[in-house]
C-alpha cells in the first residue's frame, strides 16, 4: 500500500484528485467507482478545476457511486445523487446517463442491490475506486461486522455512522436508519483504491485499518488484502501512524 500525507486536506484532496485525472488520462472511458461525505469534496473541486483548464474529460467516462441513503429521493437535500450533482456532475462534461447512484427509492432495494453489482460487473469493474472512511472505519456503508458482506446490500445504520452523519441534515431523527451499499467484493476488485482520510476524528479508524489486524471490525482493514491502495492523509488522519 502507499501512505501519502499532506499538510492539509485540501493538499491531500488535490492529489488524490491528480491520480484521478491520471486515470482518466491513460483510460478515458474508465469506469470510477466515487463516493461522498465531506473528506472527497476537495477532490472533486480540484477535479472541476482541472476539467475547466482542460487537463481532463469526463466525456466517455462512467461512474458507478458506493451508497445512498434508502427512503431519500434523488433531489433530497441529502441524498448522495444530489451531492454528486453539485459536487461533480453538473460541473463537469460526465454524460448524464453515464452516472449511476444507487436508487435510495427502489422498491425492493434487496433485487436493485443485486442489479447494480451486475451492471458494475457488465460494465468490467471499477478501474479506480475512491473511498473516504467512517470513523468507525466503515468504508462506503459498510458498518463494523463479524463478517466481510461480498455483493452490494441494504444496511442497517450504526449509532456511531448516524451520529457522525447528522450535520447534514436537521436533527438525528431525520436521518435514514438504512442504506443501500456497494459491499467488500467490487472495492477489492477495483483496479486501484483511493481512500481519502483528514481530520484526527479519522486517525484511529486510520491507525486501525493500516496497521491493525484484517477484521470486519475495521472493514476498512480489508484494503491491506489489495495490491494498488492509496491511502491520501492529511497529517491530523495520519497522527496515530
Ligand atoms: C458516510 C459515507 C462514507 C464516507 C463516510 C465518511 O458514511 N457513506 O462513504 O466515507 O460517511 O464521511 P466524511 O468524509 O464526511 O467524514
Amino acid at each position: 500500500m502507499k501512505i501519502r500525507i499532506y499538510d492539509n486536506a485540501e493538499q491531500a484532496g488535490s492529489a488524490a484528485a491528480l491520480l484521478i485525472a491520471a486515470q482518466l488520462i491513460k483510460k478515458p472511458d474508465s469506469v470510477l467507482g466515487l463516493a461522498t461525505g465531506s473528506s472527497p469534496i476537495p477532490v472533486y473541486k480540484q477535479l472541476i478545476a482541472l476539467y475547466k483548464a482542460g487537463a481532463v474529460s469526463f466525456a466517455k467516462a462512467v461512474s458507478y457511486n458506493l451508497d445512498e441513503y434508502v427512503g431519500l429521493a434523488p433531489d433530497h437535500k441529502c441524498s448522495y445523487r444530489r451531492f454528486m450533482q453539485e459536487e461533480l456532475f453538473d460541473h463537469v462534461d460526465m454524460r448524464p446517463e453515464a452516472t449511476h447512484v444507487p436508487d435510495g427509492l427502489a422498491t425492493d432495494p434487496d433485487a436493485f442491490a443485486a442489479e447494480y453489482d451486475k451492471a458494475i460487473r457488465a460494465a468490467g469493474g471499477i478501474d479506480l475506486q475512491l473511498l473516504g472512511i467512517g470513523r468507525n472505519g466503515h468504508i462506503g456503508f459498510n458498518e463494523p461486522n463479524d463478517h466481510f458482506v461480498g455483493g452490494c446490500h441494504v444496511v442497517d445504520l450504526t449509532e456511531s455512522t448516524i451520529d457522525a452523519n447528522k450535520r447534514f441534515f436537521n436533527s438525528a431523527d431525520e436521518v435514514p436508519r438504512q442504506a443501500l451499499s456497494l459491499g467488500i467484493s467490487a472495492i477489492l476488485e477495483a483496479g486501484t483504491v483511493v481512500l481519502i482520510a483528514t481530520g484526527s476524528d479519522k486517525a484511529q479508524a486510520v491507525r486501525d485499518a493500516i496497521h491493525g489486524d484484517i477484521t470486519p471490525r475495521v472493514q476498512a482493514s480489508i484494503l491491506q488484502s489489495h495490491r494498488d491502495v492509496y491511502w491520501m492523509l492529511d497529517k491530523a488522519a495520519a497522527s496515530l501512524l
